[in-house]
């Protein structure tokens, strides 16, 4: 049985930086997020007898070393779980380019949970399917719930998952993703989690928490834009300074990161409403409301550190696509 599924990434409001257990990813905190219609991974896994390892292609190429390991893993707990022992073809597809600097970890473990789950015969229940994506990466257990979701940190393996707090149609946000760095390298997330410990500021970044999650989920709930907006923001310069004050320091902004966070603030002080926030890359996430996505976006096109704008709106989480049998 051949089974594709698709997957949105998401973008964090209240961020995921640090896990208390680092082979199941358990986090250390509860994070809230927003599926993206625009930018998603399509992901096809079957299961064969003829083949002697697992073979997996990313965009038209065989998977690096790295990248292939880390799916290899992914399928191994998956034939764990459904008691069988077939290697597998995976093909994965994003719908951005990869030089983008867009992480793919979050769209591309959910797409291949649900792909794999159901093609190794499994039929899992949609939390189940967080818990699966979850140990893939963090981010990816929120690309399987619909539209604005909240992956609760929980205390262990069973306890660890995500849902969906609003349908897709809840609120007209938009976020405009702006590219400023092609295909930089950059400190991977797994690394950064690792580190947060060695950060001064990371025990008062947690005990914020629970404050910060029950006024964003209000805001979000009574769709106050300015509300929910000062708090992401606040939000990403509190992760952000979490990881420039670990050891070693993990810096991610570059001087066009820095650009158009200042040109957001000028924006707003002269009347036009929009917050940024930015996960473990120098690309900037402009979260505004849809009335303002195509001004915002003009602006930025005038600007010369901008390489690339995307649009992501509201989206469902992972589904099936096709089952061939
Ligand atoms: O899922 P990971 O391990 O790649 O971590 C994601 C980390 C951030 O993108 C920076 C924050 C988040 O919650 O998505």
């Amino acid at each position: 049985m051949k089974v594709t599924a698709i997957a949105p990434s998401n973008i964090a409001f209240i961020k995921f930086w640090g896990k208390r257990n680092s082979v199941l990813n358990i986090p250390y905190n509860n994070s809230i997020s927003m599926n993206l219609d625009s930018v998603s991974t399509t992901t096809s896994v079957e299961f064969l007898s003829e083949l002697i390892e697992d073979e997996v292609v990313i965009n038209d190429q065989a998977a690096s070393e790295k990248e292939k390991q880390r799916v290899v893993k992914h399928l191994q707990l998956i034939r764990e779980m459904a008691g069988i022992r077939l290697f597998a073809k995976v093909i994965s597809e994003n719908n951005f380019p990869k030089s983008a600097g867009i992480a793919s970890s979050a769209s591309g473990f959910a797409a291949l949970s649900v792909a794999g789950a159901r093609a190794a015969g499994m039929r899992l229940s949609p939390t189940a399917l967080t818990r699966l994506a979850r140990r893939g990466s963090g981010s990816a257990s929120r690309s399987i719930s619909n539209g604005f979701v909240e992956w609760i940190k929980g205390t262990s393996d069973a306890t660890s998952v995500a849902k969906s707090i609003h349908s897709p149609s809840h609120w007209a946000i938009a976020d405009v993703i702006v590219i400023t760095t092609l295909g930089e390298k950059q400190i991977s997330s797994t690394e950064g989690h690792d580190r947060v410990v060695s950060s001064p500021f990371y025990k008062a970044r947690i005990l914020g928490m629970p404050e910060k999650i029950r006024e964003i989920k209000s805001a979000i709930l009574k769709r106050n834009f300015t509300n929910f907006g000062n708090i992401l923001e606040e939000e990403a310069i509190n992760m952000h300074s979490v990881m420039m004050t670990s050891m070693p320091p993990v810096l991610y902004w570059s001087p066009q990161t820095v650009e158009v966070m200042r040109a957001v603030w000028d924006w707003r002080s002269a009347g036009l409403e929009s917050f940024f926030t930015m996960d473990a890359g120098p690309n900037v996430h402009i979260i505004c409301e849809e009335k303002n996505v195509q001004l915002i976006h003009q602006r930025l096109m005038n600007m010369s550190c901008v390489q690339k704008v995307l649009v992501g709106r509201p989206s469902v989480g992972a589904r099936v696509l096709e089952v061939e049998k």
